[in-house]
């Protein structure tokens, strides 16, 4: 006698494959999503002079020096107590461009080894950026390449389209 085929099953499984590849696509599509800072301290502490930028834009060496380094911050003192620095240090390095091994999408071009602490002088960052017309730079409410939630509204989010 013959088996029975398990429909429910094999409807499921195939339900499941579709899922996962349009899942796979709209994230592969997601060129411009950068995951934002979840860690508390981190949005607390990083977070309150200018967004708190996203850890997957630099690599992992560029924030254990930029934490070695808060109390001359781009001019700025944004020094923290040192379990605060090794918590949050912890997590940028943990989250970093190149902490899975390959290297995220704005440090393509960047040298092994480099650790440039802004973001807006990596190569890839300033060659998105190259048609962006100077006048919008200067604007008034822009102020600041670093300024990045000038132009992308959502910028918090994680989310860098074209706005
Ligand atoms: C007291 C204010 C202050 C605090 C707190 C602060 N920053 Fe900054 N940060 C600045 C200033 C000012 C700049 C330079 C902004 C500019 O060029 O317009 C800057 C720039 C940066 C840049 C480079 C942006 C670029 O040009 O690509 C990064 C990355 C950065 N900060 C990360 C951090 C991290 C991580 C923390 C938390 C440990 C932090 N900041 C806390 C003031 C601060
Ligand atoms: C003066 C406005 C302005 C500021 C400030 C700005 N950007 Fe942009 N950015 C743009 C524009 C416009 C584009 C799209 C350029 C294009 O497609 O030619 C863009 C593109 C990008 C992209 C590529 C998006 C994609 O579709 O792949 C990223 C990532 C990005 N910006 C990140 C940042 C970050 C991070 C900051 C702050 C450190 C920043 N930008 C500041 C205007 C700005």
């Amino acid at each position: 006698m013959k088996t029975v085929p398990f429909r429910p099953l094999a409807l499921g499984v195939a339900v499941l494959a579709v899922t996962v590849l349009l899942f796979g696509r709209a994230r592969a599509g997601d060129q411009d999503y950068y995951p934002p800072v979840t860690d508390k301290i981190t949005l607390q502490e990083c977070g309150s002079c200018h967004i708190a930028f996203p850890p997957s834009m630099l690599p992992a060496a560029s924030w254990k020096r930029m934490m070695g380094e808060l109390a001359n911050h781009f001019g700025d003192d944004a020094s923290v107590d040192a379990d605060t620095a090794a918590a949050i240090t912890r997590y940028l390095t943990g989250q970093a461009g190149d902490a899975s091994g390959r290297p995220g999408k704005l440090l393509r071009g960047l040298r092994p080894g480099e650790a440039p602490l802004r973001i807006t002088e990596l190569p890839k960052w300033v060659h998105e950026h190259d048609e962006v017309p100077k006048a919008d730079w200067t604007r008034k409410d822009v102020g600041s390449k670093a300024n990045c939630g000038a132009c992308h509204l959502d910028a918090q989010q994680g989310y860098f389209e074209d706005d």
